[in-house]
């Protein structure tokens, strides 16, 4: 069954281009390195960084959440590392959702390790979970719902990453 729409693309399309004009404006200048999430994160990154006119390099951090594909542990394995060092770089952390903050959390620790000049944070979508999450996420484009969302990159058991908009499975 196609899960029941509740974003449209054309809703996020307009979204992804304020938040572009957004980032642009506060992001200091300098050399900047866009990482993705994957796999989460392709769709809305490729769009975002578009619509983002400044230079840039892109790079991609993958992950995989131990335990419940459902419930974040907080606790990530890198399965795929940055091909490059963000060392004096701006970064800016491109996730899809953020639940209760805390692989954002583990992935900010692990970015500022490796000294770069700064780092902000944007998501998708951000639960309502988040606001007493151990992060504050700097560009978010839509508050999500109570619900498990997919769609425009997020899965449900790896389904539903292609489709346009945002939506949720019925159950
Ligand atoms: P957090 O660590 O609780 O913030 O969870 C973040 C991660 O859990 C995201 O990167 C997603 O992969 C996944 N996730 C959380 N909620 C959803 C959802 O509603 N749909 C799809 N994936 C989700
Ligand atoms: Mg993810």
């Amino acid at each position: 069954m196609l899960p029941r729409e509740l974003i449209s693309a054309a809703a996020i399309a307009t979204r992804v281009g304020a938040l572009a004009r957004e980032i642009d404006h506060k992001l200091p200048p300098g050399p900047l390195t866009v990482v993705g999430v994957l796999r989460g994160a392709f769709i809305f990154m490729s769009d975002l960084v578009r619509a983002i006119p400044r230079e840039m390099t892109c790079d991609f951090l993958g992950v995989r959440s131990y335990g419940d594909a459902t419930v974040s542990s907080g606790v990530v394995e890198i399965t795929s590392d940055l091909s490059a060092p963000i060392a004096g770089r701006h970064v800016l952390l491109v996730e899809d959702i953020a639940d209760t903050g805390l692989t954002l959390r583990y992935l900010l620790d692990l970015l500022h390790a490796r000294g770069p000049a700064s780092v902000h944070t944007c998501v998708l979508l951000a639960k309502s979970t988040l606001e007493e999450g151990p992060v504050k996420v700097d560009f978010v484009g839509f508050e999500a719902p109570d619900a498990f969302v997919v769609g425009y990159g997020l899965d449900a058991a790896q389904l539903y990453r292609n489709l346009p908009f945002v939506g949720v499975v019925e159950k």
